[in-house]
């Protein structure tokens, strides 16, 4: 792994600017890069261990730059383990940002919705996650500024959510709150599967996150989870699930979601 490699390429493009919260854009969820003035564009080609993503809706960019006066660094396109990429792959772009200073990382995703009483489409604060992927990014040698058994008690920031809930309300943006389960995918899941995974206590579905967010809570960086539930889960809806319709959704979500990224990062 090359973490030093990526922070080195990264820093050496970001002259000045020291980001103090990262963000990762999900599925369909880019738009927030488009509102940062002046932004120091990174490709992903441009920087040692990052792949070129393949995923349509996934652009491969870092966008630095300020959000509401605070600097930042927003991650366009991630790397997903159902690509065939290795968790600390996954997990590479985090361990850069905390090595560059990062503090805060907010991640978001495109998730399926199991809690019957959520009205999908919607946003989803993660308070907790199950990780169902069977893969984490801290296994082999201990990465130099990382924990061998980090705490998981609270992988999500608790005054981080408050701040969103609060920014959300005063807003009038439905946020829902509820546990993200992290599934390896990319075929969707099964009708059984997702019974199994309401009773283990999931009240949404995804395929990715849980590797940045084990990553961050090894380093100590404060983490933020909002998922976009963009469809029911399998079994719970008539329609048969595509990706197009999770993007188109993910599109519906995202004016709202930047709102509460944007209220957020302003309330820090
Ligand atoms: N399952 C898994 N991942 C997803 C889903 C889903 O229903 N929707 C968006 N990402």
């Amino acid at each position: 792994m090359t973490v030093a490699g990526a922070v080195a390429a990264v820093r050496e493009r970001l002259g000045d600017l020291e980001p103090r919260v990262a963000v990762v854009l999900g599925s369909g969820l880019g738009g927030l890069a488009e509102g940062v003035p002046r932004p120091v564009r990174i490709p992903y080609q441009d920087v040692p261990g990052f792949p070129t993503p393949q995923v349509a809706g996934h652009a491969g960019e870092l966008v630095a730059g300020e959000l509401e006066g605070v600097p930042v660094i927003l991650q366009s396109g991630r790397f997903h383990l159902y690509e065939g990429h290795a968790p600390d792959t996954a997990a590479l772009a985090v361990r850069a940002f905390a090595e560059l200073g990062v503090e805060i990382l907010i991640v978001t995703n495109a998730a399926g919705g199991l809690q019957p009483t959520f009205r999908i489409p919607t946003l989803m604060l993660i308070a907790d996650h199950l990780n169902l992927m069977w893969r984490n990014p801290l296994i082999g040698p201990v990465v130099e500024g990382e924990e061998r058994f980090p705490d998981m008690a609270v992988p999500y920031d608790r005054e981080l959510r408050e701040l969103a809930r609060r920014v959300a309300r005063e807003a009038g943006i439905r946020l829902e709150e509820g546990v993200y389960a992290g599934v390896l995918g990319p075929s969707y899941e099964t009708p059984a599967e997702i019974e199994m995974l309401r009773r283990a206590g999931a009240d949404a579905v995804g395929m990715s996150t849980v590797p940045e967010v084990v990553a961050a809570r090894a380093r100590g960086v404060r983490v933020l989870g909002i998922s976009s539930i963009t469809n029911r889960a399998a079994g719970l809806s008539a329609e048969p699930l595509s990706h197009q319709e999770v993007l188109e959704a993910g599109r519906q979500l995202a004016a709202d979601l930047e709102v509460v990224v944007r209220g957020v990062v302003r309330g820090l």
